[in-house]
């Protein structure tokens, strides 16, 4: 597995349960990887966690809501490791509540995590990507951006909008060969689904909640965060080569083909 030996990827949001899985998994397929969190205790354990015998990862800690650290640190992983030939934008957070009791300050703070985050990463590594005619950019959205959940404005609105923005990115970057596609998972086992779902959050997600009109997962898991890991590689990688501007649901069924 060397698909990506001799390409440098920039994961973002990398100390997280789908960051990290993000990472082994190009470091695996031979990729130098930046690794960047705001995190930089969790992102210090999941580079130290790659096994000893594979390339290393490097930790890069910024905001990426911060356009000002997110050019420096890009710069500063360019100049560490080489032009960046694929960014996964995967840098997330949940807010959930009711939109009566939802606040300016977090409905601004998921948007600027969520999409402010994603334009901030994908312009600075787009422009050089533009230059060297060549780069794949993967943007982690969510299934919650497709189909309305209840108790989840911001966080649905700020992944349709990551969504079309990577989108329209792939349209404008098609002319140089670049491609930019979404990966939208279903609850996926990391802390983030433990913040959404009370006690037994695998088996709340499965089950879904008519009350709510959540629907469950047809088949029946919750999805590790490897399954997010490896369509977000295919759709890195050569092998995806004719993709581009598509959303590529990994959630079991949740959404029931939308
Ligand atoms: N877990 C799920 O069920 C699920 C479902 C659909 C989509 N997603 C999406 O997948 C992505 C990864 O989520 P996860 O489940 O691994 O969650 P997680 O909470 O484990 O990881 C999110 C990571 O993003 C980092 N982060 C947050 N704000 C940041 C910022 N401003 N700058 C840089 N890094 C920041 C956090 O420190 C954390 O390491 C997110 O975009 C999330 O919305 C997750």
């Amino acid at each position: 597995m060397n698909e990506f030996g001799g390409k440098v990827a920039l994961v973002t949001g990398a100390a997280g349960g789908i960051g990290a899985a993000v990472v082994a998994r190009l470091a695996a397929g031979g990729a130098a990887v930046a690794a960047l969190d705001v995190d930089a205790e969790g992102l210090a354990a999941v580079v130290k966690g790659l096994p000893p015998e594979g390339p290393a990862a490097r930790p890069y800690t910024a905001d990426v809501s911060d356009s000002a650290a997110v050019d420096e640190a890009i710069g500063r992983i360019e100049r560490d490791l080489g032009p960046i030939d694929v960014l996964a934008n995967v840098a997330g957070v949940l807010r959930s509540g009711p939109v009566t009791e939802l606040d300016d300050a977090t409905w601004a703070q998921v948007l600027r995590v969520n999409l402010d985050g994603v334009l901030h990463c994908s312009r600075a590594v787009a422009r050089s990507m533009a230059a060297r005619r060549t780069g794949a950019i993967v943007t982690v959205a969510s299934n919650a951006g497709a189909v309305a959940r209840s108790g989840l404005s911001a966080y649905s609105v700020s992944k349709a909008g990551a969504a079309a923005f990577t989108k329209c990115l792939g349209l404008e970057l098609a002319p140089y060969g670049i491609r930019c596609n979404v990966v939208s998972p279903g609850s996926t086992d990391t802390p983030m689904l433990g913040a959404l779902l009370d006690g037994d959050a695998a088996a709340a997600a499965i089950a879904g909640s008519p009350e709510i009109f959540r629907n469950g997962i047809p088949l029946g898991r919750v999805a590790e965060p490897e399954d997010i890991a490896e369509v977000v590689a295919f759709m890195a990688s050569d092998g995806a080569r004719h993709l581009t501007m598509q959303e590529l649901f990994v959630d079991g069924g949740a959404t029931l083909g939308v």
